[in-house]
């Protein structure tokens, strides 16, 4: 296959990640025709909404990108087969969440979503066409996928009909509230192949805005591998940090002041050491997992333990949060009415995946405590659905609010404003730090609670002072002093 200059691509999953990638391709490449589909009918409507403020995805500066090139060379469609058939290049944004069940539940990815791309691909693809894994992958995906359009491969040549597929992976490193700016100037951009003019193809694309010296070509395995690992060590630094914050408590140190000590080692680094209620979203999780997964096939055992030690204690740090809060509040929070700032996973976006407000509401749910929830951007539809399922559904931005009870006891519902949620509380959680929690009036808002009353801030926002002048107890994460 030699160099194609792309002119059409088709991005098959229109997420967090497939969304945002493609609006920048195509706001950087006026001279290239994206087009992004979906199964799912109601996403793709929410993306073609006239109101950019209804958009499927909140991110920050999305909506700019999308008023540039939606509709001139960016469209969303829900006509898969036809868009494959168009593309030069064809990019594979679905999800592969962590597997249910059968072999390698709780920790395998679930491929059978992109499995099916690969199969769809394999049937209407013409001509030469650049398979790009974007989803993170087990290691190895790519011999799948290979193997799908392979066989396809020999059948069409002898129909006559002669195609060619070549298949790269090019993990996606935006994070979710910052991804347009990610997208715009990564770090790197890691383009792992077999085949060195489909790579230049995919190259050239990106060098349209990405200096030439941050496109790193590898093998297809060290791209898939390097993904997986990144996460890993992300993840890593936040259970070492939140570790460190329960040293903290105990000690009488500080974790902020621990964090800008050993951030300042330039071997270390300032960035993500910042201790929170454990990490969330779609991929840390997942991908440790995976690699959990790959360490124990290939009988790595200690190297398994190691990574999955990671994960544990995320999930410690979650359920030490829920504990704390009961006991502070005299052993029972039955009957007890807690107020709920922030359910998103992280600040400025709208995903819930693996927040950790989830599991802290439901283990306190569990324990009879009326939740009052707060959000400025996760719908009551979408907490609904996280308190009352283990599954993961996309937000759709048109779906209608509902308020909901989980069970006899335990009850939540959504509030409106700050004020409503905090309104005869006997307690605050903050658990997601969106900026607007950093400044709030806590002399008014003392007024509303019920005596004594608490504010536990599990990602170290408030200005410990102003709440204690406010007559309020604090708890706050990592912190030895108070
Ligand atoms: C997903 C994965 O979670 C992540 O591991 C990977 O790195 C990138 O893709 P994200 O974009 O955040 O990330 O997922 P999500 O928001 O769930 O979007 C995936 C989309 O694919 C959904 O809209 C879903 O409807 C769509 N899809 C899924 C298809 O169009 N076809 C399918 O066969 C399966
Ligand atoms: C992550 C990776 O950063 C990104 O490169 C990859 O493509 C997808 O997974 P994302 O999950 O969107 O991105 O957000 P990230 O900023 O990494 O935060 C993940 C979780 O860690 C959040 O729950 C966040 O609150 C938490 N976190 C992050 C901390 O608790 N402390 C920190 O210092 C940083």
């Amino acid at each position: 296959m030699s160099a194609l200059e792309i002119r059409t691509i088709c991005c098959i999953g229109a997420g967090y990640v497939g969304g945002p990638t493609m609006a920048v391709i195509a706001d950087k490449c006026p001279q290239i025709q994206v087009i992004v589909v979906d199964l799912n009918e109601a996403r793709i409507a929410d993306w073609n909404n006239p109101n950019f403020e209804r958009l499927p995805v909140y991110e920050p500066g999305l909506s700019a990108v999308l008023k540039r090139v939606r509709g001139k060379n960016l469209h969303f469609s829900t006509e898969v087969n036809a868009a494959i058939k168009d593309a030069e290049m064809i990019f594979i944004s679905v999800n592969t969440p962590t597997k249910t069940k059968g072999l390698g539940a709780g920790q395998a990815s679930d491929l059978r979503w992109v499995e099916a791309c690969a199969r769809q691909v394999a049937q209407y693809a013409q001509g030469n066409t650049i398979v790009v894994e974007k989803s993170t992958l087990p290691v190895r995906t790519a011999a799948v996928i290979k193997a799908i359009l392979e066989a396809s491969q020999q059948d069409k040549s002898t129909e006559g009909n002669n195609c060619n597929f070549s298949v790269l992976s090019n993990p996606e490193f935006l994070a979710e509230g910052t991804a347009i700016q990610n997208l715009e100037s990564p770090d790197r951009v890691l383009i792992g192949g077999e085949d060195k003019d489909s790579i230049e193809s995919l190259a050239t694309i990106y060098a349209n805005w990405v200096p030439e010296e941050k496109i790193l070509r590898t093998n297809l395995w060290s791209s898939e591998l390097s993904k997986l690992t990144a996460n890993a060590f992300l993840a890593q630094r936040i259970s070492s940090i939140n570790a460190v914050s329960s040293i903290c408590e105990k000690t009488g140190a500080d974790v902020r002041e621990v964090a800008t000590a050993i951030g300042s080692d330039s071997r270390i680094g300032p960035n993500f050491l910042q201790a929170g209620p454990g990490f969330g979203g779609s991929c840390f999780q997942k991908d440790i997992l995976n690699l959990v997964y790959l360490c124990h096939h290939f009988g790595l055992s200690e190297v398994a333990n190691y990574w999955e030690s990671v994960v544990q204690l995320n999930n410690w740090q979650k359920e030490r949060i829920s504990k704390l809060v009961i006991q502070k509040l005299f052993g029972t929070v039955t009957g007890k009415k807690l107020a709920i700032l922030g359910f998103a996973f992280k600040a400025n976006t709208n995903d819930t995946r693996e927040a950790p407000a989830i599991k802290i509401a439901k283990d306190l749910l569990e324990e009879g405590a009326q939740l009052a929830i707060f959000d400025p951007k996760v719908s009551s539809s979408q907490i609904t659905f996280c308190l009352q399922s283990d599954e993961y559904i996309p937000p759709i931005a048109s779906t209608k609010a509902i308020n909901t009870g989980l069970n006899d006891e335990g009850k939540w519902w959504s509030s409106k404003s700050i004020e409503d949620a905090l309104n005869g509380a006997d307690a605050v959680l903050i658990i997601t730090e969106w900026d607007h929690f950093r400044s709030l009036n806590w002399q008014s808002l003392a007024t509303l609670m019920r005596k004594p009353a608490w504010v536990f801030d599990t990602r170290g926002v408030v200005i410990p002072n102003e709440i204690l002048k406010a007559g309020l107890k604090l708890w706050r994460i990592g912190d030895g002093v108070n």
